[in-house]
């Protein structure tokens, strides 16, 4: 075979093998080249007639047609196998696509932090009925049927019979429903109850939606006092929003507590000087006060002998308060919108 010849066969190769639309046309052009029996294993076999000087040239001139064959089947191979971009052979090597690994919600994290810290105080997280009966969420807690007070808490009621001795069926509006069920189960004080849990009220907009969550404390004891109060949620602010937090009493009404106060913190934006996010430097955190007597009453404590303090703040508000976000509606929490969820 003449040097031209051999270049001749190596580039009607490379044409044909560009051509081919299959790894079977492939593969029978790998036979035909560079089989046993292929071109050019025939062009070396004929090496051997030519004059000695030219035989080393030659020879190369082979090789690296061989060569070009090699690469080019080589190349054609992964292009056919590659369709639309997917890779349709496989190679065991490869590291495998990863499943998209999820994270807890971020209202879960806020709720363990927040009994994490309540436990270091010796509180014990309680969870009571979703679904509450009339008694616990309102009757007890000084709010009798037909009272204005409970127009606050938009319940929803289950369309069932009625309880004789604790009247209808709600889906539970706050935690203090948890209060008296306390009680009855602890009987005899000290009490200190962490109780966070789900609650319900007929509400969305954008900063309410009808399913969230609140954390209720309770302690009962004796010589319980606003400081203890105060102490406990200065604490708890501490610990959960930073060193440099403070909180503060204002004066409030709830029926159960007597005084009650509503409880808020110093703004973490602008320190407590004023800002867009608070007014004049405070966030409202929520409710709190001294247990009333009534409720220890209907709980079977004597209230001659023991006292207490209760608060419930809704999670979600508190964790948007931590972080320093300001969600303009509160209901992305719920939506599923993975674009938000994942940056927590
Ligand atoms: N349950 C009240 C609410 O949902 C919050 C609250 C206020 C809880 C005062 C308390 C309390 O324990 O003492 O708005």
């Amino acid at each position: 075979m003449s040097e031209e010849q051999i270049h001749n066969l190596r580039n009607e190769a490379l044409s044909l093998i560009m051509g081919t639309t299959t790894q079977e046309e492939l593969e029978n052009l790998r036979i035909n080249y560079l089989g046993r029996q292929g071109k050019i294993n025939q062009a070396t076999a004929e090496l051997k007639n030519l004059p000695a000087e030219k035989k080393s040239v030659v020879g190369k001139i082979i090789n690296d047609a061989k060569v070009a064959i090699e690469n080019a089947l080589f190349a054609q191979k992964e292009k056919l196998s590659t369709k639309d971009g997917q890779t349709t052979w496989f190679d065991p090597t490869i590291p495998s696509v990863q499943p998209q690994r999820g994270h807890l919600h971020l209202v879960t994290y806020a709720i363990e932090e927040i009994s994490q810290i309540f436990n270091h105080l010796g509180f014990v997280r309680v969870r009571y009925p979703e679904v509450e009966w009339d008694w616990f969420a309102f009757e007890s807690l000084n709010m009798p049927a037909s009272h204005p007070a409970r127009d606050e808490w938009e319940t929803f009621f289950v369309d069932t019979k009625s309880h004789p001795k604790y009247g209808n069926m709600v889906l539970t509006p706050h935690t203090s429903s948890g209060q008296v069920r306390e009680m009855e189960r602890v009987k005899m004080p000290p009490i200190r109850m962490i109780n966070i849990a789900k609650c319900y009220r007929r509400q969305s907009d954008v900063s309410h939606v009808p399913m969230f969550h609140q954390f209720e404390g309770l302690v009962v004891d004796k010589d319980i006092s606003i400081v203890h109060l105060k102490g406990t949620l200065d604490y708890f602010a501490r610990r959960f929003f930073g060193a440099s937090r403070k909180i503060r009493l204002r004066p409030y009404h709830f029926q159960f507590t007597e005084p009650s106060f509503e409880v808020d913190v110093s703004c973490g934006v602008c320190n407590g000087s004023g800002c867009k996010l608070c007014k004049a430097g405070w966030l409202e955190l929520g409710g709190a006060g001294m247990v009333h007597p009534n409720v220890l009453t209907n709980g079977g404590i004597d209230p001659s002998k023991f006292c207490g303090f209760a608060f419930g703040w809704g999670v979600e508000r508190t964790f948007m308060m931590k972080a320093g976000i300001k969600i303009d509606d509160i209901r992305i929490l719920y939506n599923a919108d993975l674009r938000f969820l994942k940056q927590f």
